[in-house]
């Protein structure tokens, strides 16, 4: 039974759990000038994380998605992987990452459990990916996702940001790719964060228009999941891939909102736009807390807002995604 509701009425069967603020890359609406670490940063170890699994688990919680910053810089990247997936009640494992490990790695994270990737790409053109990432990575990527399809994982998700006049002309490359491949790819609308107030103004897209192309290509709105995440899916009977639209300006976005964060220092975050967060690390380092920290989980939920304040202009305490997991 899960137990994890708000009083809104909304489930949360899925964590999104952050396993570092740092990343490699400098993408153009994120970390422009690169991640810059804010004091001497120490993340969640390996017994804590495990600790607040068994939390989440003991409340419902069966989806868990391992984010960053890039949560491959963890060079216990696949322990952290093995004791999620021993984590009795946490059926799908997740990892959202910007694939620079990937064809190095995806082989061992698999052995060790994962069972769901996600992975951003924001141009499958080599020159533009390098002008939004800072990193000449494309191919090596492309080649870890063909790698990856042969290992039979229960979902493949590729996200790209929609960014005027850096990559808003792929629609065609992207639907050759989608023809053979068992993947999905989702087009999201830029957010405004603390930090890319100016970028936003410049770069942001509207998610409808591209939605509003591929309805009149024939793609078709399919059936969601009880856990899926806030994409609207179509498919195509042409396509063995599928694509997904995040559009998070969109009204009812928040209505269905179905997750949870927790920072990598251990925050939990009830909203990505939220203006406060819960600190668990405290009750984190002992076993002999597991009770307390269930009733402190439980007792926030309550405290979902309805929705954020993004329409506003408001973006609560969230400087870039990078600080949070996006
Ligand atoms: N707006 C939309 N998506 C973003 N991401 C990071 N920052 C933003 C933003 N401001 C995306 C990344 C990654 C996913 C986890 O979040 O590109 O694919
Ligand atoms: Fe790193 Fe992801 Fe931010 Fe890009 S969007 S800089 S990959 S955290």
């Amino acid at each position: 039974m899960n137990t994890l509701m708000d009083s809104y009425g909304r489930l949360f069967p899925y964590l999104r759990l952050s396993l570092t603020e740092a990343c490699n890359f400098r993408c153009t609406y994120c970390l422009p000038d690169g991640y810059r670490p804010d004091g001497h940063p120490v993340f969640l170890t390996r017994a804590e994380i495990g600790r607040l699994l068994r939390a989440f688990a003991a409340l419902g919680m069966d989806k868990i998605r391992l984010t960053g910053g890039e949560p491959s810089l963890r060079r216990d990247l696949s322990a952290i992987i093995a004791t999620t997936a021993a984590t009795d009640g946490i059926r799908t494992i997740a990892l959202t990452t910007n694939g620079y490990q990937l064809r190095k790695r995806v082989e061992q994270w698999r052995e060790a459990g994962l069972t769901a990737l996600n992975i951003s790409v924001d141009s499958l053109d080599r020159g533009r990916f390098q002008r939004i990432t800072g990193h000449d990575r494309c191919d090596d990527i492309r080649q870890g996702i063909e790698t990856a399809l042969t290992l039979g994982f229960d979902s493949i998700k590729l996200n790209a940001v929609l960014l005027r006049g850096l990559n808003d002309d792929g629609l065609e490359q992207w639907l050759d790719y989608l023809r053979d491949r068992d993947l999905s790819v989702r087009f999201i609308e830029l957010m405004r964060t603390g930090d890319n107030r100016e970028y936003f103004q410049h770069r942001h897209l509207d998610a409808e228009m591209l939605e509003r192309q591929i309805q009149q290509a024939g793609w078709r709105p399919r059936a969601r999941a009880a856990n899926a995440g806030p994409a609207r899916e179509y498919g195509h009977p042409d396509f063995k891939g599928r694509i997904g639209i995040i559009a998070p300006y969109a009204r009812d976005f928040c209505k269905d909102c179905n997750r949870l964060r927790v920072t990598a220092r251990g925050d939990l975050r009830l909203c990505l736009f939220g203006d406060f967060s819960i600190p668990l690390r405290p009750l984190l380092r002992t076993d002999a807390d597991h009770e307390a920290l269930v009733g402190r989980i439980a007792a926030q939920l309550g405290l979902k807002a309805a929705g954020h304040g993004l329409h506003q202009g408001h973006t609560g305490i969230t400087p870039h995604l990078a600080s949070v997991g996006g």
